[in-house]
């Protein structure tokens, strides 16, 4: 393991262009639950009861219950070691993109600042009727389903995240695209790989060559075309990743 970590470490360093991909894994040891784990989110609720336009459409009242229960969550927790690698490696490559599938923010508060927020951010929320884009203070005092608050617009606000059967923002998925096309380093961090078209990500940056190291305890959809399967947790890993090199 030390030594497939040192040959990772050495396509970090020798790479020009790096791209992360991050999943719900990376934020685990922070205590933000997975989705497809045991005991993981769609465990215990169903994908179609809360991530869906239909059941915003259909509950209103309860799909925002969820997202509030679940950003008193991730208001809580705080970034782990995995957060704050990735961090340091956007601060200290040129040409650098992290691209993550969480709404937590969690990459941000550790100080990622090229973030894509490929599925959104649940600490916002936008108005459908005039678009209008709040911070979560709009959705937290009025309670219930809150309404848009800019003018006479009164319209229904929802979170801003990006629910099944939904299409990502066009701007996010073609930058986030287009780098990890021409990217010659890709890192997987905590992703089953198994939602797209996020998990394109990393297969386009491999048919242009790159280096692409994935860390995860499991093997996942994206494992059979890595070159350095580093076996663990993330919050582990990542900064062995970086150690030499500090
Ligand atoms: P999943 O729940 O599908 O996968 C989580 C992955 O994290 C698994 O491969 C775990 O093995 C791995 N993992 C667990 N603990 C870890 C740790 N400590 N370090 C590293 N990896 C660890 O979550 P995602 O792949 O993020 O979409 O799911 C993708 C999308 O599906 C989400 O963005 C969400 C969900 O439905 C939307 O809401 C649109």
């Amino acid at each position: 393991m030390q030594d497939k970590i040192k040959k990772a470490r050495d396509a970090i360093q020798k790479a020009c262009k790096i791209m992360v991909f991050t999943g719900a894994g990376i934020s685990r040891e922070s205590g933000v639950p997975t989705f497809r784990e045991a005991g993981g989110l769609w465990d215990k609720f169903k994908v179609e009861d809360f991530a869906t336009p239909e059941a915003f459409q259909q509950r209103p009242k309860e799909v925002w219950e969820w997202y509030r229960f679940r950003r008193n969550l991730m208001r809580k927790v705080k970034p782990n070691p995995a957060h704050y690698a990735v961090a340091e490696l956007d601060e200290r490559h040129d040409d650098f993109l992290l691209a993550t599938q969480n709404i937590d923010n969690l990459h941000q508060i550790a100080g990622a600042k090229r973030v894509m927020e490929l599925h959104g951010n649940i600490f916002r929320s936008y108005c459908m009727k005039c678009g209008y884009e709040a911070d979560e203070s709009v959705s937290e005092l009025t309670g219930e389903v809150p309404s848009c608050t800019r003018d006479d617009c009164s319209g229904v606000m929802r979170p801003k995240v990006v629910w099944f059967g939904e299409q990502l923002d066009p701007d996010v998925l073609e930058q986030s695209f287009r780098f990890a096309a021409q990217a010659d380093c890709c890192i997987v961090i905590g992703t089953s790989g198994l939602v797209y078209p996020a998990a394109q990500l990393p297969f386009l940056a491999r048919r242009n060559d790159a280096c692409v190291i994935e860390i995860n305890p499991e093997p996942s959809a994206i494992t059979p075309i890595t070159d350095y399967f580093l076996q663990g947790p993330a919050g582990e890993i990542m900064p062995q990743l970086l150690e030499e090199t500090r």
